[in-house]
């Protein structure tokens, strides 16, 4: 009986070791945070200065003017982002904020279709446009007479060849579309006007935008001093407005006010200053792209859920703190799962629509028995009658593992920042020091539900981002909730370029 109890005594200590151990190795001091800053502001330069001469892409978007407010008419937009799709049909009356009642429509993409083909995928996609379009505004069905301009979010990665064509570089978050990514690229557009077509819809793409791009024309649209847009949700991602002489590996890029918004693929940043850890190199290396998206994996709601996962899988083949190992902690990304239904596999992964609320449900459990992470562990991961203490090294591993991502992804909005001038300092080539910089109101456009359904995400992303910059500069740099601004952010972009031909 004494033994059984020093044993078991034992065996939790392992466990917090191991939790002491991970708290140690993902500390985030204001000074490595600042390194980050550095490094990103030092490869957001290097991406520009050539092509391959960075891990950031530093993609050009050919958007070298945002909306102006004046945009009038009804246009359409398309947001693919992963495992749902949207449509909109918005109204612009012509006067800045004047966007009347978007009509939205979401679908799921089945599983399946995430593994197949460009004209499955596109297939599904163009039915469901077609039947949207076909209702009508009024829910009655009206044929449109002229040419619908349709402006399409695609959130992947994008090599554009002009505002409304590009060739995909290379399939994140889950997507795996074969003939899109092989040696013969096949060109993004061109999938979906050929998918309209044989569904006979009379739509042209006056735009393709990564989603970011479309929260950033949305933001400045309703705000002017919006400079940058960060997506927080299944991938991150960041774009802000660079000036055409920055873009280096582009010379004699010719733009209409002198700049152009740049998609980062901040996703795949990566830095030797990064508090990473075994498990960090284990996911990656189990993940469908190994070596490859280093920050989105520490950051995105798709993997955070699946640290938590495999830390406490070690935790549990450590000790004895939920008995006998559970099979259902043993399958990866099942703190991201939305369902464990018509699974299908992709690299070992299992393929479902992703979803952070498991792992922020449990963190922010504040009844003080924990119930509803009793509740998640019980119905989601069928481990019944967790005690209490262990629930509760539950919740300091989310937020280990939370705080640590959240505080990255301000050290990676200063970076921006910094290489923009924008952080106080003076930028990276300038010598000033702060109290000569006069600092002038900067608005960073965010979306995503990491951000905004996540509390203790935001809080501390907000808290690393006074740190960094400290009282003087943070006031002056306003992170603003943009809701919708891939699909309406697109729709206005529509409208901006919807006389233009093709200009690659
Ligand atoms: C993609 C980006 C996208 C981001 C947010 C990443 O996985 O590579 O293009 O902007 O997710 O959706």
């Amino acid at each position: 009986m004494v033994g059984r109890r020093v044993r078991s005594r034992r065996k939790w200590r392992r466990v917090l070791g191991v939790l002491a151990e991970l708290e140690e190795r993902c500390a985030t001091p204001v000074g490595k945070l600042k390194q980050v800053v550095d490094a990103m502001a030092v490869e957001m330069h290097a991406g520009l200065a050539s092509e391959g001469g960075s891990k950031l892409k530093m993609l050009l978007t050919f958007v070298d003017r945002l909306p102006s407010g004046s945009e009038k008419g009804t246009y359409y937009a398309l947001d693919v982002g992963g495992t749902n799709f949207r449509i909109l049909r918005v109204q612009l009356g012509g006067q800045r904020s004047s966007i009347l009642e978007p009509h939205v429509e979401q679908q799921a993409v089945p599983a399946h279709v995430m593994t197949s083909t460009s004209e499955n995928l596109f297939d599904l996609i163009a039915s469901a446009l077609k039947e949207f379009v076909d209702r009508g505004e009024d829910g009655s069905k009206t044929l449109v007479s002229r040419r619908g301009e349709l402006g399409f979010t695609f959130s992947f990665p994008v090599k554009q060849r002009s505002v409304s064509s590009g060739i995909l570089i290379k399939c994140t978050k889950g997507l795996h579309i074969e003939d899109m990514v092989s040696q013969v690229r096949r060109e993004v557009t061109e999938c979906l006007e050929q998918a309209m077509s044989r569904k006979r819809l009379n739509m042209r793409v006056a735009v393709l935008v990564n989603d970011t791009v479309g929260t950033l024309a949305l933001g400045h649209y309703h705000d002017e001093d919006t400079v940058a847009a960060v997506i927080f949700g299944t991938g991150t991602n960041a774009c802000y407005w660079e000036r055409t002489d920055a873009i280096i590996k582009c010379q004699g890029l010719l733009t209409t006010f002198g700049g152009m918004v740049i998609n980062m693929e901040w996703g795949n940043f990566w830095s030797s200053h990064f508090p990473s850890t075994s498990y960090d190199t284990d996911l990656d290396s189990h993940s469908s792209s190994p070596n490859d998206q280093g920050f989105e994996k520490m950051i995105s709601g798709m993997y955070l859920g699946e640290a938590v996962r495999r830390v406490l899988l070690r935790m549990s083949r450590e000790s004895d703190i939920f008995g006998t190992v559970p099979s259902r902690l043993s399958v990866p990304f099942i703190f991201s799962l939305t369902g464990l239904m018509n699974a299908t596999e992709f690299h070992g992964i299992p393929l479902f629509n992703f979803r952070i609320p498991m792992i922020s449900a449990m963190h922010e459990d504040d009844s003080p028995e924990l119930i509803e992470v009793a509740r998640i562990l019980e119905d989601d991961l069928e481990i019944p009658d967790v005690p209490l203490k262990v629930r509760k090294l539950i919740v300091k591993l989310c937020n280990v593992v939370t705080r640590r991502a959240a505080r990255l992804a301000a050290a990676g909005i200063v970076g921006i920042l910094k290489k923009i001038g924008r952080d106080g300092s003076g930028g990276i080539t300038g010598g000033r020091t702060r109290s000569d910089v006069k600092m002038r109101r900067t608005v960073v456009a965010i979306e995503g539900s990491l951000y905004t359904s996540y509390t203790m995400f935001r809080e501390y992303l907000h808290e690393a981002l006074w740190e960094i910059l400290g009282e003087d500069i943070a006031p002056h740099v306003i992170l603003k909730v943009i809701e919708d601004g891939p699909g309406i952010g697109a729709a206005l972009l529509a409208a901006t370029y919807s006389k233009d031909s093709v200009c690659g």
